[in-house]
């Protein structure tokens, strides 16, 4: 390796990290473990990151905030755990200002950003996904519904925090999430609609890390999307998530690189947008063939808990490389084993929940063989831990099986003395009930 490219991958360094969830709180954990890494900040973090890294606030969409942090403390590397930094352009103007950061400039996040984006550059590279049209006014788009009929997807083009899909059993709800999207239900995202045609079939995830031109496809990870057991109950952004996921075969997952993954990272380049960090491709695969629902520009949360838990190889050097183009230097290992995390959520969550409720427990949660506590909503008044969001906290095991992994997490969940919290008792139910088979 020459040694301007070691230079660029290779040798301590300060980072930054934005965010303050769980995802956040894995990867500060990774990155802690990296004999590269230096001084470890995180924006805003949370009380289980103040364990491994600084915590700091700043505004993390603000890219000069970011960058003039980074020139004051010596930072020489950020990772953008969040989609909103992304869509806001930090990676951009720490590129300006000669901070390499993990993470695709805001050109490239609309990737995530616009769903119509998706659909065009989808549409030029040929990457399957399902039939779609953009509109721009509620008359128009109802036309559409009833013209085509139900099941049917309508979605606000832009960035929702999750909430902005509805998939439609009737031409009703789609013209009532029509009527609510344009009525201003989701702000300025509902400012446009795409409506898909329904995907039959099994959801399965892809993370790929990207450079710009290479890719690195990283072991499977699934989430439960639903809030209660049996996947019934309202959407949430994940409630529990395991590795590997036996949804996604070989077959499955080489037609995904081939015919999305390398497509789209090709079309990207060629626009001169190339994409750099973590592709989070949302497939549907029916009949073996996947297509593809959505893209995410940044790690699933919580499924980078799980595949941080399977890493067996040092995380930091494989991040600079994707900000560096030099992903094709660096390889990463993974255990054989399996992984999983559960969600405790406050009560009500992803409804209305009350915070600042107490939690107790979290060392002794954490001394189960196996465990790793992540924190997605807490803080600390150095005595007591309390909840400050819907999705608190990321109860993860790795084991040698999916059953162990399942069976140790539960147990480190029974420990946490938390009144205030729930959890779903069955995630991994899916590919526990294939393996049986
Ligand atoms: N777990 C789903 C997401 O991160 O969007």
């Amino acid at each position: 390796m020459a040694d301007a490219v070691r230079a660029s991958i290779h040798g301590r360094v300060n980072v930054l990290i934005l965010g303050g969830g769980g995802r956040e709180h894995a990867l500060a954990w990774a990155i802690a473990k990296s004999p590269d890494c230096g001084k470890l900040f995180c924006a805003p973090g949370n009380a289980g990151i103040a364990a491994v890294a600084e915590c700091v606030r700043m505004d993390i969409e603000d890219g000069k905030a970011v960058a003039d942090f980074c020139k004051l403390m010596g930072v020489g590397f950020v990772v953008i755990g969040p989609e909103a930094p992304l869509a806001a352009g930090v990676a951009d103007v720490l590129a300006a200002e000669g901070i390499p950061a993990f993470g695709p400039g805001a050109e490239a996040a609309r990737l995530e950003a616009s769903k119509s984006f998706t659909k065009e550059v989808c549409d030029a590279c040929g990457a399957p996904t399902a039939a779609w049209a953009r509109f721009s006014d509620a008359e128009a788009a109802s036309a559409y519904v009833r013209e085509r009929g139900a099941p049917i997807v309508v979605k606000a083009d832009g960035l929702a925090a999750g909430k902005g899909v509805v998939v439609a059993e009737t031409v009703e709800q789609a013209l009532a999430a029509v009527e609510s999207m344009f009525g201003g239900s989701h702000g300025s995202a509902g400012a446009e609609v795409v409506i898909e045609d329904f995907m039959a079939g099994e959801e399965a995830s892809l993370f790929v890390l990207c450079d710009g031109e290479n890719v690195l496809a990283l072991p499977s990870a699934q989430d439960h999307k639903r809030a209660y057991d049996g996947d019934t109950g309202p959407n949430t952004g994940g409630m529990g998530a395991y590795s590997p996921a036996p949804v996604l075969t070989d077959d499955v997952e080489r037609r995904a690189m081939d015919e999305i993954v390398r497509p789209v990272i090709a079309e990207m380049a060629k626009r001169g947008t190339p994409y750099r960090g973590v592709l989070y491709a949302g497939l549907m695969i029916e009949d073996g063939t996947p297509r593809l629902v959505e893209f995410n520009v940044r790690f699933g949360d919580p499924e980078c808990q799980v595949l941080m838990l399977r890493l067996a190889s040092d995380i930091l050097p494989a991040l600079r490389a994707c900000a560096a183009g030099k992903l094709g230097e660096v390889g990463l290992d993974w255990t054989d084993g399996s992984a999983i995390t559960v969600v405790m959520a406050a009560r009500g969550y992803p409804g209305s929940y009350e915070k600042g409720t107490p939690i107790a427990n979290l060392d002794a949660a954490a001394a189960v063989d196996g465990v790793e506590v992540f924190h997605a909503g807490t803080s600390s008044d150095g005595e007591t831990t309390r909840a400050t969001g819907g999705r608190v906290l990321n109860v993860s095991a790795s084991g040698a099986t999916l059953r162990e992994a399942r069976d140790r997490a539960y147990r480190a969940v029974g420990v946490i003395d938390w009144p205030g919290g729930f959890n779903r008792t069955d995630i991994g139910w899916r590919a526990l009930a294939r393996d049986s088979h």
